[in-house]
């Protein structure tokens, strides 16, 4: 029953449990995109040796499997203490702040939309002490505040009570308290943020996250962001300085297609349509390109 309404909470927010797999109870295989997933793998391996900070962006219409390979890379990094903290962005709320980053701070920290605000605010702190150093957690969890909508009280807080009065002050902290809490979790492990649906998301959670790819970039943090092609008309510059590399998703190869038509399933039917398994033309060979 509360497991129940945590999902349904959760809703519109990324399940990590990845329930893509199972359909009608049965397990649908993850075909092809070889390529593709073999590029994030090489991504997030470098990001994590070097270490590195690394963006990726992986691009294709509907239904084409964004977010297959993006579950499938989860499923993978699994076993690698890898932390994951992602985000969907929701067309409901397009280009509201924080519409994509919001979502994911709120799930890494357990937040849950029913509970009084008290408790949001307990686990907030819970969560940022997990890393960030004890005196700058109440600062840090104050700003972190203003990103998912979780607001301290200003009463006892100079800092939080002199922003909230000046807007430039407070993006200033907003922005100080995310790279702080970023740095402070990829001291402790790697860390992939995952940014899906982007073509409904919002300046300041990308200027947040370029921020945080930008400095310090010598700390393991991945950023993954999936979204469908129109992003480059609502954001062109997208992590345009941060080396982003682009994967895009075309159809799947006639033989993966032909993989996935051994093993029916009637919720895939129209997904197999879109890629054109059935049709006799050869489907396109998916690209990835830098740019
Ligand atoms: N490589 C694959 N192997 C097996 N099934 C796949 C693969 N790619 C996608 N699918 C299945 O096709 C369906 C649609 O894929 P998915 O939801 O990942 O698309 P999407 O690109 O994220 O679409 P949207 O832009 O609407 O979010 C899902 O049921 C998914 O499990
Ligand atoms: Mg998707």
């Amino acid at each position: 029953m509360r497991e129940n309404a945590q999902r349904l909470e959760l809703h519109g927010e990324i399940e990590l449990v990845d329930t893509s797999r199972k359909l009608l109870g049965r397990t649908t295989p993850f075909v092809g995109r070889e390529r593709e997933i073999g590029t994030l793998e090489a991504i997030v391996d470098e990001c994590i040796a070097e270490p590195v900070t690394r963006v990726a962006l992986v691009t294709g219409p509907g239904g084409i499997g964004k977010t297959r390979l993006r579950n499938e890379l989860v499923a993978r990094l699994a076993e690698r203490g890898v932390e994951v903290w992602a985000g969907r962005a929701d067309s409901m709320r397009t280009g509201s702040p924080f519409a994509v980053l919001a979502p994911a701070l709120r799930r890494a920290a357990g937040l849950l939309e029913s509970e009084p605000l008290e408790a949001k605010r307990r686990k907030l702190r819970a969560r940022v002490a997990r890393h960030v150093r004890a005196e700058d957690v109440p600062r840090v969890s104050e700003f972190v505040g203003e990103i998912v909508a979780v607001p301290f009280s200003d009463e006892a807080s100079v800092q939080l009570r002199a922003a909230r009065r000046d807007a430039v002050l407070m993006g200033d902290q907003v922005r100080r308290a995310f790279l702080d809490l970023v740095v402070a979790e990829t001291r402790a492990q790697p860390l992939l943020l995952v940014l899906e649906d982007l073509q409904h998301g919002d300046s300041p959670s990308i200027e947040l996250v370029d921020a945080a790819l930008r400095t310090d970039p010598e700390k393991p943090l991945m950023v993954l962001a999936l979204a469908r092609p129109e992003i480059h008309d609502r954001f062109p510059r997208l992590f345009a300085e941060r080396d982003v590399q682009e994967v895009r998703l075309g159809p799947l190869t006639r033989r993966a297609a032909e993989r996935l038509r051994a093993t029916p399933s009637p919720s895939d039917r129209s997904a197999r349509r879109r890629w054109g398994a059935s049709s006799s033309a050869p489907p396109a060979t998916p690209s990835t390109s830098r740019s």
